[in-house]
């Protein structure tokens, strides 16, 4: 089984458990949540469910609208049922890094306005320990002016290394849905509390949001390559 159909596999059993009529569906944003819309709009034809969408991005606003699902907001609708989003990591103790698309900031409001935040991701995604898996770094999504003093604050908090995101189809730094720039935290320790360097690094001037997502996901769904789904909590 490719990965494409294990990240398949996580999206429709999520879906088919959490996604019920007359509901807020708060959705997500990367390559695994394509499949979780594709199931919705199927469920959402086929059991003429009422679910109204909020979208984490301008990539998931565009699923939304491709589906011909019903688009809502959070003025709208400030309280989400649930949320089903990907991850670039999962640790043992459900700790996330996202941001790997981007996305980050709005996953995290949205996520922070749901009942429950579910996570669909594939069997490279489940990590004992951040790092372990994923070597892109955490993202941190920054005021463009300030790069460079968080660049150099992040890395003598906590050591590592800090890139900016550059683009690949424009000369330049990446530029995020909400007009500021990520900065990629390639980090050394391991064993870190993540829950206090997020606090720490949030309260840097000019941090917007970062990528750690702690206590936040109450729920894993891991597609296996023999198609088989495992589930974390
Ligand atoms: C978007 O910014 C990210 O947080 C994604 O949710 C995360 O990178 C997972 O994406 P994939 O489903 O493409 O792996």
């Amino acid at each position: 089984m490719s990965l494409e159909q294990a990240k398949q596999v996580a999206a429709y059993r999520a879906v088919d458990e959490y996604v019920m009529n007359n509901s807020v569906f708060g959705v997500g944003s990367g390559s695994t949540v394509v499949y979780a819309v594709q199931r919705l709009a199927e469920r959402v034809e086929t059991e003429n469910l009422k679910v109204t969408c909020v979208p984490t991005s301008f990539q998931a606003k565009q699923l939304i609208l491709k589906h011909n699902l019903t688009l809502g907001e959070l003025d709208t609708n400030p309280r989400i049922d649930v949320t089903i989003d990907g991850a670039d990591e999962v640790d043992a103790n459900m700790t996330l890094i996202k941001g790997g698309g981007g996305c980050l900031l709005q996953e995290k409001i949205v996520a922070s306005c749901s009942n429950k935040m579910i996570v669909i991701a594939d069997y490279t995604k489940d990590s004992s320990k951040l790092g372990d898996r994923y070597k892109k770094g955490i993202p941190i999504e920054v005021v463009p002016m300030a790069y460079v003093p968080i660049k150099n604050k992040v890395i003598a908090l906590f050591g590592g290394d800090v890139k900016l995101r550059s683009a690949i189809a424009k000369a330049g730094p990446v530029v995020t849905d909400n007009g500021n720039f990520i900065l990629d935290w390639l980090f050394t320790n391991q064993d870190l509390d993540w829950d206090d360097v997020n606090k720490t690094i949030k309260m840097i001037p000019g941090v917007v949001e970062t990528g750690l997502f702690v206590k936040m996901c109450q729920k894993a769904y891991f597609g296996q390559p023999e198609g088989n789904v495992i589930e974390r909590s």
